[in-house]
């Protein structure tokens, strides 16, 4: 199947009332460990490549390898995706590439680290919004602004200082006409998001779901979703690692979620824990191997066997197969005749 349009996969999702992850990658064995999973659980899929991710492989290299699996796996939908464009031109420079989907993060200026206002936030998404619609490309939005920092990239600080208004949302949805609207709730990016099992006094569902009331067809994006369980902690601590004590996303919240219009979970760290605890047992125990895929094969098993579990807690395990791709030039057009609306349904208070 060619790439698809991430706005077809999330429609498809909200009327089969699921949610599908978008899993962050870097490299070739990251992107053969998410279409194993797909494979073997028979499901549409986001890949993901933040920016560190397209300096670190290159760019081609990257977008390549993706274009690679979408020819190795026909039957799955795969959504190609720039996570957190951090201006115009970065997410400008994907589309031009050959993405099928950008976020624009205007929640932080362009540096990636300071909060924007509202007003810029509204200006840059909708610039991209225009431009990318009229290409066939769907765009991401956030509002509000999550917590931690990854790879020089976020606001740091514990994910509550700027929780999402869903008055914000609704005039944010309204004014820039995004496919899907990531909103902050108390997550952060990285392994260190809870110091405690988190509770709802800490990840702010009752905001998730006064939004969903407000907004109840706009598809609500996760980030910071990983679950960081302990046996994958324990795994890198007991080969060497220095983990400290640490709780993720309970993924009963993020089910809980995607009964309330989350249609896209963002999942990377996760599958960086899982990858890391594969290479340090290999190498731990078996001090004398040299053989690069001697760890890259556990390491690449082990993302998968999350993937998968992710794929089925989400629920589009099994749901490759419910469509067939749209063009992007059908979907381009569709946003000009009308028939891809870009105005949000809002419920009134
Ligand atoms: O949003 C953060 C993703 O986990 C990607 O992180 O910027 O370190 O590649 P990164
Ligand atoms: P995690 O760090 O929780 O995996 O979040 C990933 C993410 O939100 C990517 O945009
Ligand atoms: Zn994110």
């Amino acid at each position: 199947m060619p790439l698809v349009s991430m706005r077809q996969l999330l429609d498809e999702a909200a009327k089969g009332g699921y949610g599908v992850g978008a899993f962050n990658v870097n490299d070739m064995e990251q992107i053969q460990a998410i279409m194993a999973a797909a494979k073997e659980t028979n499901s549409p899929v986001i890949i993901q490549a933040s920016r560190g991710a397209r300096s670190f492989a290159q760019d081609r290299f990257l977008f390549h390898l993706i274009l690679a699996a979408a020819e190795l796996y026909p039957e799955i939908p795969i959504a190609m995706h720039q996570d957190h464009g951090n201006s115009f031109e970065t997410c400008k420079s994907a589309i031009d590439l050959g993405y099928t989907s950008v976020m624009m993060d205007g929640s932080l200026k362009e540096d990636g680290k300071t909060p924007a206002s509202f007003e810029e936030n509204v200006a840059v998404t909708k610039r991209v919004v225009d431009f990318a619609h009229e290409r066939g490309v769907t765009v991401e939005g956030e509002i509000g602004v999550l917590g931690g920092v990854e790879d020089g990239h976020g606001a740091g600080g514990t994910g509550l200082e700027h929780v999402t208004d869903p008055d914000q949302a609704v005039e944010f949805a309204e004014k820039t006409g995004v496919d899907a609207l990531a909103i902050a709730i108390g997550t952060s990016h990285g392994a260190y998001k809870f110091t405690k099992k988190p509770d709802g006094s800490v990840l702010k569902m009752d905001v998730l779901i006064a939004i969903h009331k407000r907004l109840p067809n706009t598809h609500l994006v996760m980030h910071g979703s990983s679950s960081v369980p302990k046996d994958l902690q324990d795994i890198i601590n007991k080969y060497g690692g220095k983990l400290k004590e640490t709780w993720g996303v309970p993924v009963e919240e993020i089910q809980l979620g995607i009964r309330n219009g989350v249609r896209k979970v963002n999942v990377d760290t996760d599958n960086r824990l899982a990858m890391t605890g594969a290479i340090r047992k290999v190498l731990w125990e078996t001090p004398e191997k040299f053989d690069p895929r001697d760890y890259l094969k556990p390491a690449r098993e082990a993302m998968q066997k999350v993937v998968a579990q992710r794929m089925t807690q989400f629920g589009q395990a099994g749901h490759a197969g419910d469509y067939k791709a749209v063009s992007i030039a059908e979907i381009a057009k569709g946003y000009k005749n009308g028939s891809l609306s870009t105005r949000p349904l809002v419920a009134a208070k």
